[in-house]
């Protein structure tokens, strides 16, 4: 394409596509240099206790096997930022799985047969891994992830509830959820003297270098971490995780480079969790269904390493023009894994309760659930009376409504039926915050008439170093094909990982920076370009991170339609349709990759995803895809992701607000009501398998 006034939004294919679909695109675990040793954690057999004895001598007599890392040999390490990084440094197990050894061997499959011949020996403790919302332990932290105050109160929200005319006073619960990326988590490592390069499997290459100086107590330009192609994320790669920690000390250890790379089955212990969330919600209205008093009180759990406290009661802030408005969350400190970021940490868990709750409002009110929500519009933000940046939520739910065909729709619960399938179709709203930090980048205009731009961005398969570029020959006025992009080099200059959907505006908005100094500086230069090109940099610290007046999220609608067969219980989802409102979108076709990706998701959370804390060994029984139901093709059929352009002038210089975790926001919840609108049944508990619905 060379129209440069359509680079930005055009749906261009990603650059490293074909490195990709061809196998030559190098992942973390994939850099076999020379003298590459393979480690292989051991994982804590008891759920709470420490470690009385290591006995390496049978993996030792192994053939292969390098050598057999613990708490007694281990190279010492400063304390991590992240607690759940201090391994192999004492004795103590705070949960199951917890690593408390690596095996270092010539071959994976030696380092492998180390680890299962080492023997440990544990004295055990009692162990408490059952979240109740009544737990006795559970308190009210000083905030929940996100930095969100734990407890916010509006009004009267008691008084209002008990002389609302229709009332609404429901439980939902959502299981623990695994991110489970394609590629699980991988680093190699390597030291040249006091030098350590790694290549990790990581949504961020700033947060690992920082951390590897902190624990091995080291500038940070000794340094250098690459994360050049990335098999997914969904927030479990967001920070370092103990493959970077592991793979490093061993090098260290061992003077050779070494690869961790986790199996999949340790992931769900070691890599974060989505927490299991317990929801009750109450919701009063008057008979014109204007919501009178919304009550949204959320428990969940943490480990006794870290406190990790999933937000789920955030999004109830943003939604409705509630009269009184309380949201607040409790957590339990249990002798389980540390639950982390998993895609739309907070909204994700927390609009499947809303938006269910407001489905069965609807249901009470005997009002179209699409009019309930625009009635309920609010005028500025409810928590804090902001001013919207944009707000385009009821014409995504309008759009949506006309697109999908429902005004169609009987509105009467279990009216539709073909042979044993019963059908319904439900509604939901989604939501997310427009999160943006500083980064640095540059832009080189080279005597070839070509561009080169860098940006420590990390393209986890969403297309990333594609969109960098489409916002560098926007800025620059070039067709793309001048735009060279480097990314995923912590070499390149601080960045912010690729998460909280800001990855594209931090990135662009440090990228348009530069680009638009370079035009300026090449404005004023004359004759030819010297051989080096000319340089422009740029640095948006204190720009990026500026408060706003304004409240910035993106909103969006879900609608599904669903069969339930009334022999086997099963639910399909035979439609699913999304339109966002996130601001202008850069790039049509990786954009809608991430929203139909996101939907994707919400409909597995939906029917298929479970995870069970196991009380007797307190580790999670789904550990790995075969007993963790992700959907496969033919679970997914028609997916349609639509968006309705936003012209915000308070967000980025591109006009973006973000689109990684939107779609997975609310899905759920459309999939639930639709089960409900073809059953007449309301479940309050995820996934709808069978044997619940049934
Ligand atoms: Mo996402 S959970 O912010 O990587």
């Amino acid at each position: 394409m060379t129209g440069t006034e359509t680079v930005l939004g055009a749906p261009a294919e990603r650059r490293e596509g074909r490195e990709k679909v061809t196998g030559t695109a190098r992942y973390a675990a994939e850099f076999d240099v020379p003298g590459r040793a393979q480690g292989w954690p051991v994982p804590a057999a008891v759920a709470r206790g420490r470690v009385t004895g290591v006995d390496a001598a049978p993996a030792l007599a192994l053939p292969g096997v390098v050598a057999v890392l613990t708490h007694e040999n281990a190279p010492r390490l400063a304390d991590p930022e992240d607690p759940t990084l201090a391994l192999l440094q004492n004795p103590h197990v705070p949960h199951r799985g917890w690593f408390v050894g690596l095996v270092v061997g010539e071959t994976l499959e030696a380092a492998r047969a180390g680890a299962a011949a080492v023997r440990v020996t544990y004295e055990a403790e009692d162990f408490d891994v059952t979240l109740t919302a009544d737990h006795p332990g559970a308190y009210v932290p000083d905030s929940a992830n996100g930095g969100f105050p734990a407890v916010t109160e509006h009004g009267d929200p008691d008084a209002a509830y008990a002389s609302s005319p229709t009332r609404v006073d429901v439980e939902y619960r959502v299981p623990p959820l695994h991110n489970h990326p394609m590629e699980p988590h991988a680093s190699t490592a390597w030291w040249e003297g006091d030098r350590l390069t790694v290549h990790s499997s990581s949504q961020g290459t700033t947060a690992v270098r920082a951390e590897l100086a902190r624990v091995f107590e080291l500038p940070e330009d000794r340094i250098t971490v690459f994360a050049e192609h990335v098999g997914g994320g969904f927030g479990s790669k967001g920070t370092p995780r103990p493959d970077v920690v592991l793979a490093a000390t061993a090098a260290r250890a061992t003077g050779r480079p070494v690869t961790v790379a986790l199996p999949r089955r340790f992931l769900p212990t070691v890599v974060g969790h989505r927490a299991p969330t317990l929801h009750r919600l109450r919701l009063g209205a008057d008979a014109d269904g204007r919501i009178a008093s919304l009550t949204h009180e959320v428990t969940t759990h943490t480990s006794r390493v870290k406190e990790f406290v999933e937000q789920a009661a955030v999004p109830a802030r943003v939604m409705y023009a509630a009269g009184a408005l309380r949201t607040a969350h409790r957590v339990a400190a249990l002798d389980v894994p540390t639950p982390s970021w998993m895609r739309a940490p907070g909204e994700c868990p927390g609009m499947y309760a809303l938006e269910s709750a407001m489905d069965e409002l609807a249901t009470g009110l005997g009002i179209d659930p699409v009019e309930l929500r625009i009635r309920n519009e609010p005028e500025t933000e409810p928590d804090s009376g902001k001013p919207f940046s944009s707000r385009h939520l009821v014409e995504c739910l309008r759009e949506g409504a006309r697109r999908f065909g429902w005004q169609e729709r009987d509105p009467r619960p279990g009216a539709r039926a073909a042979g044993p399938l019963l059908i319904g179709s439900g509604v939901a709203a989604a939501t997310y915050p427009v999160l943006v930090s500083p980064c640095a980048a540059s832009a080189r205009a080279l005597p070839d008439g070509g561009f080169l731009v860098r940006v420590n961005a990390t393209d986890i398969g969403t297309g990333a170093r594609t969109v960098c570029a489409q916002i560098a020959a926007d800025a620059l006025g070039v067709p793309l094909e001048r735009v060279r992009i480097e990314v995923a080099d912590s070499g390149i200059g601080f960045a912010p990982m690729a998460g909280g959907s800001s990855g594209t505006a931090s990135w662009g908005w440090a990228v348009h920076e530069a680009c638009a100094r370079l035009v300026a500086r090449l404005a004023e230069h004359s004759g030819p370009l010297p051989d080096d090109g000319v340089l422009a940099e740029a640095d948006t610290s204190g720009t990026a991170d500026a408060e706003s007046p304004y409240a910035r999220h993106a909103f969006g609608a879900h609608f599904a339609e669903v069969t339930v067969d009334t022999v086997t219980g099963e639910v399909r989802v035979t439609r699913l349709l999304g339109v966002f409102a996130a601001g202008r979108i850069l790039n049509a076709r990786t954009a809608r990759s991430q929203f139909v990706g996101g939907m994707t998701m919400g409909l597995g959370m939906a029917l298929t995803e479970d995870s069970t804390v196991d009380p007797a060994f307190g580790d999670f029984t789904e550990s790995d895809l075969a007993s963790y139901h992700v959907p496969a093709h033919a679970d997914v059929p028609s997916v349609e992701a639509y968006w309705v352009d936003e012209d915000d002038a308070h967000l980025n210089p591109m006009g973006s607000k973000g689109i990684g975790e939107i779609g997975i926001v609310g899905s759920a919840a459309a999939v639930g009501n639709a089960v409900h609108h073809a059953t007449g049944i309301r479940f309050r508990e995820l996934p709808l398998t069978p044997d619940r619905v049934l």
